[in-house]
């Protein structure tokens, strides 16, 4: 069968194309025939060897992730009502970059109906995610939330998801397709992070009273001047650092500023409630209340193209390969 398989760690270009044997259904799992791989910011870094929050893969691998498609053949002890349904499936930490692949059974989320596969790839874990956070910084009605990297993947739901809480939202990004992009997700405001004045244009929208909740994603200096603009009494809420290091905040600076940091080890806990928020994050979608934003998508072939449009800032939204 097709897969791609990292060959080392490096560059987009160590993702080749690589015909491997079916996989082996074993007992608890499932066999699933692949339509949609969802790729994510932290597979980049896992494949350049870069990331340190998850065990490196032996190479050479082929990546892991989070994959839409149909359940064809069930393993022992597994319920044979799941085969033809559509489902999302956890690859693990190897094997999603494939035609087919087995995986665990208790992974699978149940697609419902009203939603295409891509749209479900593009909402789990993603939105699964962005749902969690958002029901952890507690939003009141007319709160002011900034939301950094806000044609991200997480970014465009988070967008959204505190929209839809009662939040007046602030997006910011860099380049005018992305500020386009956050606009049209409801945000009240769009800005450019890489202008020189982009703290004081967001001090200008809130009145001068800063934010009230921020979704810090990019952290750096991008995360510590968000910081600076979080309102007394406010929540700075940490879910990654894709600029390359974790925004700097010391318990005493928060406490001395009233800020509550909610910090990135709330993702953690997030796990168990992970299916739940799936369900969740796709009814609203179904309902028309969240719109999954797929950028761009590439064929499994091109998976190296996949990986550069996202290591080089240009993706809209999510981006998936087609099987
Ligand atoms: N996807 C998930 O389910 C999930 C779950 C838990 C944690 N996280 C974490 O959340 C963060 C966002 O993940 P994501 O998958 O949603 O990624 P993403 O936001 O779609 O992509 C990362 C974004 O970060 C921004 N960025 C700022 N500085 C950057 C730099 N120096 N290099 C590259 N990008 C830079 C870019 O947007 P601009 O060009 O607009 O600046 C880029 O699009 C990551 O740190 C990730 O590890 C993600």
């Amino acid at each position: 069968m097709r897969t791609v398989q990292a060959v080392r760690f490096g560059g987009p270009e160590v993702l080749v194309p690589h015909e491997a044997a079916e996989p082996v259904v074993g007992p608890g799992q499932v066999r699933v025939e692949v339509s949609v791989v969802g790729l994510t910011f932290v597979g980049t870094q896992i494949r350049r060897g870069t990331d340190q929050w998850h065990a490196r893969p032996d190479l050479p691998y082929v990546p892991g992730g989070t994959v839409a498609g149909r359940v064809s053949a069930v393993g022992e002890a597994v319920d044979p009502s799941w085969i033809g349904r559509p489902v999302l499936a956890d690859a693990g930490g190897t094997g999603a970059f494939a035609e087919r692949l087995s995986a665990d059974a208790e992974s699978l989320v149940p697609v419902p109906e009203g939603l295409g596969l891509r749209e479900a790839a593009a909402l789990h874990p993603d939105g699964s995610t962005a749902t969690g956070l958002v029901e952890g910084a507690r939003i009141a009605p007319g709160e002011w939330v900034l939301v950094e990297a806000a044609a991200g993947r997480v970014g465009s739901l988070l967008v959204q998801l505190a929209r839809t809480a009662g939040a007046r939202v602030i997006g910011i990004a860099r380049g005018a397709r992305k500020l386009d992009l956050i606009r049209s997700l409801g945000a009240e405001a769009a800005i450019d992070y890489s202008d020189p004045d982009w703290t004081e244009q967001v001090r200008r929208v809130t009145g001068g009273a800063g934010v009230d909740v921020v979704f810090d994603g990019v952290g750096g200096e991008i995360g510590r001047a968000a910081f600076e603009l979080t309102a007394r009494h406010g929540r700075f809420s940490v879910h990654g650092a894709s600029s390359g290091g974790p925004t700097a905040i010391g318990p005493e600076e928060a406490q001395e500023r009233g800020v509550e940091v909610i910090g990135i080890q709330q993702l953690y806990g997030f796990r168990p409630r992970m299916h739940d928020w799936a369900a969740q994050v796709m009814a609203e979608a179904v309902a028309g209340r969240v719109r999954p934003v797929v950028g761009q998508t590439f064929p499994l072939e091109r998976a190296a193209d996949a990986h550069a449009a996202i290591e080089g800032r240009t993706a809209l939204g999510k981006t998936l390969l087609l099987v």
